[in-house]
């Protein structure tokens, strides 16, 4: 079946719902059962049957089934978050004494993770850079079990060499994570790229409208019970509406992912002619320093990427985005709607230094037409200049 019939067909069964094509929202804690003996065999099978509400229903089934499909995975885990993912999957692998390799452009919630409470539980962490691909092997320790990836890295967009640092760590039998949020699974399968745990926070793409928290791990099967009972213990197994919502946006996937790459490349090469900007980081445009590793492992790029701007004062930047009509000042991406936000990467990487001439901001290039969006944008830098 090829991908965009995928896409629309994954994880439905309108059989087991009078014919109605989407799965209805089952809101449950509950379970009942009509004997000890259909209890018992519902425990029995809890992994993939319906036992409580935390440890599925029958709607955030669907929407695992279709992501573990879309993926190419065996199973999938949903959980109440991005972050819920990113914690859910390395905590299912790190155990005390073990040592974690994380890149050091990883969403950097996840190195507040390790730094303020894996550490607590006797995790080494050490962060490398992106660069290195299969040269983290010199970063390996007897006790390492995890190297955690992400690709492009969080908002700075380097690009690991994906097969190469999978390579090493099967070699050494070592487990691997990767975040894969900004392609999701419709441009990037991280798991034929070797990765053992590939993360989604549907929070972003999936969903696709900003209005539902998620986050889903995809796996093979014998990785699957274990991610399954860290995710549950702690506390993870989202709400039945969010899931239908993720099951929703996954359907238009297909024709919004292609659209944001549209209107993202025409800003991508609109920003670069500009004065103001230094550089724009953004791995489908030919000089991207990753492009290379883009195109041999990614189908497409998604709609966000970074810019560098000259020397530009704080008022500056204000005056530039206070002003903006389309790109709204905002954090979680993926949705439909054009954002943009100041970054400063400069404060938090230890394994690397990103230097930047002046201020960065990371944009959303939403699904509006891309000539209102230059527009803002143009208005937005006369403000720039005209404070800066
Ligand atoms: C790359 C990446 N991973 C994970 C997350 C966390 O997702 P959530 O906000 O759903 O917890 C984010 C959120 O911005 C993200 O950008």
């Amino acid at each position: 079946m090829k991908e965009l019939t995928k896409i629309v067909s994954a994880g439905r069964h309108p059989e087991d719902h009078f014919g109605v094509v989407n799965p209805p929202v089952f809101r449950a804690s509950t379970v009942t059962f009509p004997t000890l003996d259909a209890w018992d065999e519902a425990r029995a099978n809890r992994f993939d049957g319906i036992t409580y509400g935390r440890f599925g229903t029958p709607t955030t089934r669907a929407f695992e089934e279709a992501v573990a499909i879309l993926e190419g995975a065996d199973k999938a885990v949903s959980v109440p978050s991005g972050m819920g993912a990113c914690t859910s999957a390395i905590m299912s692998v790190v155990s005390a004494g073990d040592h974690m390799l994380v890149q050091d452009s990883a969403y950097q919630p996840v190195r507040n993770l390790s730094n303020m409470i894996l550490s607590r539980y006797g995790v080494e962490i050490t962060y490398f850079d992106s660069a290195l691909g299969a040269d983290v092997a010199g970063l390996i320790q007897p006790n390492t079990k995890l190297i955690y990836l992400e690709s492009p890295g969080s908002q700075t967009f380097e690009m690991p060499d994906i097969p190469a640092i999978t390579a090493v760590a099967r070699e050494r039998g070592i487990m691997t994570a990767m975040d894969n949020t900004w392609a999701t699974s419709f441009f990037c399968k991280p798991l034929e790229l070797g990765v053992d745990l590939s993360i989604n926070a549907a929070t972003k793409y999936l969903v696709g409208h900003s209005d539902a928290m998620l986050g889903v791990i995809s796996m093979r099967q014998e990785l699957y019970e274990n991610v399954k009972i860290t995710a549950n213990f702690l506390g993870g197994g989202p709400g039945s509406e969010e899931a239908w919502l993720g099951l929703r946006g996954i359907r238009t996937l297909g024709v919004r992912l292609p659209q944001h790459q549209i209107n993202a490349t025409r800003i991508a090469e609109w920003l670069q002619t500009r004065p103001e900007v230094n550089q724009v980081l953004y791995p489908a445009l030919p000089d991207h320093p990753g492009h290379d590793i883009w195109k041999r492992d990614f189908k497409g790029a998604s709609g966000l990427m970074s810019v560098m701007l000259n020397p530009f004062e704080r008022d500056a930047v204000a005056a530039m985005v206070d002003g903006l009509e389309h790109f709204l000042l905002g954090a979680s991406f993926g949705g439909y709607e054009s954002l943009i936000l100041p970054i400063d990467p400069t404060n938090y990487r230890t394994a690397t230094t990103w230097t930047a001439p002046g201020p960065c901001l990371r944009l959303h290039v939403g699904l509006e037409d891309t000539d209102d969006l230059i527009e803002d944008l143009e208005r937005g830098f006369a403000r720039l200049t005209a404070a800066g």
